[in-house]
């Protein structure tokens, strides 16, 4: 089965990424602030996304487009666990969560989202063009078709397809963390990827923040479970006096803490944005007691110097970082758990 870092091997762009970027063994390989622009996005399909933020960024656009624009490369990847490649609900449905916030408090997200290949567009739709901040199922789908977003065939990719197949014999799900794998990726059992989530925060010329966050969720999840990814507070949550911050790993465990809304207050209160990121994991740890080590949380953060920070729950989480000074780079995140 094609995952990420297959993806990179393979991919022209990947290879290029990897090219003018490096993959850093260590957590503390770079300062924390770089100056302006700076993107930062979750995993390693973060190299990716964080080149088609850059497109944005470095002639000086906006933070906003930028976001929009680096995780649609994201949604894009085939056999990636975001947007219509992802894996399927228990009943065979792709299901996609969104949202999109900018420097002004303005929000949109959509849930439960089918057939529709952008759901971070129609995220940023519902923002600009509607009274709301979140519209789900059926109805966000109606909405996309009449934003003028065309309905995608209802098909599971050939990967997506055969592993609903196989876990189909057993139809067993119980999220856990799979360590052996580096812990990169959340699976249920049998050791198969399950979800992760691209999540992006950018600050360009003017010093503006804002950041998205998309995902198909968990894979083989009740039909109609929403993560945290589309929750404004949960999965994203951005004050330009402040800082930004996102969430990956297990959504349920974002939501109770309103994990990204926390970690900004704790930047308002002077923590860096490791360490605010670091409170909220430790949080989590508190929360889920023996429990935690059945789970993977990761969080990332920015802050309004440029200064930006990232801690998880268990070994194997990764983000990519773009910095004005040219450099594409893979972080190894530190994390809580021995
Ligand atoms: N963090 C993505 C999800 O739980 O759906």
């Amino acid at each position: 089965m094609p995952n990420r870092r297959k993806f990179l091997q393979t991919s022209a762009a990947g290879l290029a990424a990897l090219a003018t970027g490096q993959v850093a063994a260590g957590p503390a390989a770079r300062p924390a602030a770089v100056g302006k622009p700076v993107v930062i996005s979750t995993w390693d399909a973060g190299l990716n996304a964080n080149l088609g933020a850059w497109k944005v960024l470095k002639p000086g656009g906006r933070a906003l487009d930028a976001v929009e624009a680096g995780v649609m490369v994201t949604e894009n990847e085939i056999g990636c666990c975001v947007g219509l490649g992802g894996r399927p609900d228990r009943d065979g449905h792709v299901t996609l969560d969104a949202c999109i916030m900018d420097e002004q408090f303005n929000c949109g997200g959509v849930a439960a989202l089918e057939r529709i290949k952008h759901p971070i567009s129609v995220a940023r739709r519902v923002m600009e063009r509607t009274p709301h901040v979140l519209l789900v199922g059926e109805g966000a789908q109606q909405f996309a078709l009449a934003q003028g977003f065309p309905l995608e065939p209802d098909k599971l990719s050939a990967d997506a397809e055969k592993d609903y197949r196989e876990w189909l014999k057993t139809s067993q799900y119980k999220p856990v963390v799979n360590v052996e794998n580096s812990g990169r990726r959340v699976g249920p059992v049998g050791g198969k990827q399950n979800h992760d989530t691209i999540a992006m925060l950018a600050q360009d010329a003017r010093g503006n923040l804002s950041g998205s966050c998309t995902t198909s969720g968990m894979a083989y999840k009740m039909r109609g479970r929403v993560g945290d990814s589309p929750l404004i507070g949960s999965g994203l949550y951005v004050d330009n006096a402040v800082g930004a911050a996102a969430a990956t790993g297990q959504g349920e465990d974002v939501i109770r803490i309103a994990g990204a809304s926390l970690i900004v207050e704790l930047m308002r209160q002077g923590l860096s944005p490791k360490a605010a990121c670091k409170a909220a994991i430790e949080r989590v740890a508190r929360i889920k007691g023996a429990k935690a080590r059945d789970i993977q949380v990761c969080f990332i953060a920015l802050n309004n110097r440029g200064e930006y920070g990232a801690y998880a729950l268990q070994k194997g989480f990764n983000y990519a970082v773009q910095t004005a000074d040219g450099n594409n780079t893979l972080l190894d995140c530190e994390y809580l758990l021995p």
